[in-house]
């Protein structure tokens, strides 16, 4: 019999499903401790974990299981788990890109919009009432989207799917990433693509040599009437350097779906500044888009307990 644990319930009922389709023993993170010591108390007999991005996957973790085969994260993001470690001990590493690509890039783009046309600001004008003049040729006038430049950092699935969203809203499109990638958008250096987008949209995988790669230098080059986007993972701006390049309007804004920590401390300077937009991290938010994560987090853990290539395994 298998022992499999498990740190979140998830959508749809697949986790449940896992029963039927091997035998197996299924433990479920119950809040009582911090996971990261429930995960060190349990995993010695486990041969799988099914986790999230919560859940840091370390040497200490790895270090204690006998005979973990599979790690099985819900996540396209894997920079919580020490993916070279597991590997080395002979542990499968999965994750579940493909199905949240689309709802991210929804996600971004739509933040996007909403910072440079003030939607939230707008919506909190009505809802607090004090929406007391009447139409004004003047009034809350924000920056447009169509026409403009977007400079996309990173050129994998999100920033494709950015790219697309961007293409049928008639931006002029431009990527920069590490290598060239064979898609139909202009490549340009990273000094040019700061210094020339109305918008820069960070759309990177966070690792070593991502972390803290928007700093205040970078942000220095861009254009001061454009925008700082991030939806992919908040280690990738110096969000200090970030703060400090808003309040000295290097930028005009800016709009994140994630942040170094999660979730934000109540005091960060960025919550109290109207020309940035903040989502408590919803990029693939939709309960269609967390099913299909859930499925395939699933399958890949089964297909390796079952001898099986994973759908996806890094
Ligand atoms: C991921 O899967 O890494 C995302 O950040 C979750 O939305």
């Amino acid at each position: 019999m298998y022992r499999i644990l498990v740190t979140r319930e998830l959508p749809g009922n697949y986790v449940n499903e896992i029963k039927n389709k091997i035998d197996a023993n299924i433990l479920f993170y119950d809040n009582k401790i911090n996971v990261h010591q429930w995960l060190i108390d349990n995993i010695e007999d486990a041969d799988g974990i099914l986790i999230t991005l919560n859940e840091k996957i370390d040497k200490e973790i790895i270090d204690k299981a006998r005979k973990l085969k599979v790690i099985s994260t819900y996540s396209v993001g894997y920079d919580h788990i020490d993916v070279d470690y597991a590997k080395s001990k002979n542990v499968t590493v999965t994750n579940t890109p493909e199905v949240l690509t689309d709802a991210t890039a929804d996600l971004i783009f739509g933040i996007m919009i909403t910072v440079s046309r003030r939607i939230i600001e707008g919506n909190e004008i009505i809802k607090n009432n004090q929406w007391e003049s009447q139409w004004n040729p003047y009034y809350m006038l924000g920056s447009e989207i169509h026409g403009k430049t977007i400079g996309i950092i990173g050129m994998g699935r999100i920033g494709n799917a950015i790219a697309k969203r961007a293409n049928g809203f008639d931006m002029k499109i431009i990527y920069y990433s590490k290598h060239r990638h064979d898609v139909n958008i202009d490549y340009v250096d990273l000094n040019y693509l700061l210094k020339n987008s109305d918008f820069v949209v960070i759309a990177l995988d966070l690792n070593n040599e991502t972390y803290h790669f928007m700093d205040y230098g970078k942000i220095k080059l861009m254009k001061n009437n454009s925008y700082l986007i991030n939806g992919t993972r908040g280690k990738i701006i110096n969000e200090n350097d970030l703060i400090r390049a808003l309040n000295e309007k290097i930028i005009e804004g800016a709009a994140l779906d994630v942040f170094e920590n999660e979730p934000l401390s109540h005091d960060n300077p960025l919550i109290k500044m109207k020309n940035v937009v903040l989502t408590p991290h919803l990029g693939s938010a939709t309960l269609e888009t967390r099913s299909k994560m859930a499925e395939v987090a699933v399958k890949n853990l089964l297909n390796v307990l079952n001898g099986n290539e994973p759908l996806y395994k890094l």
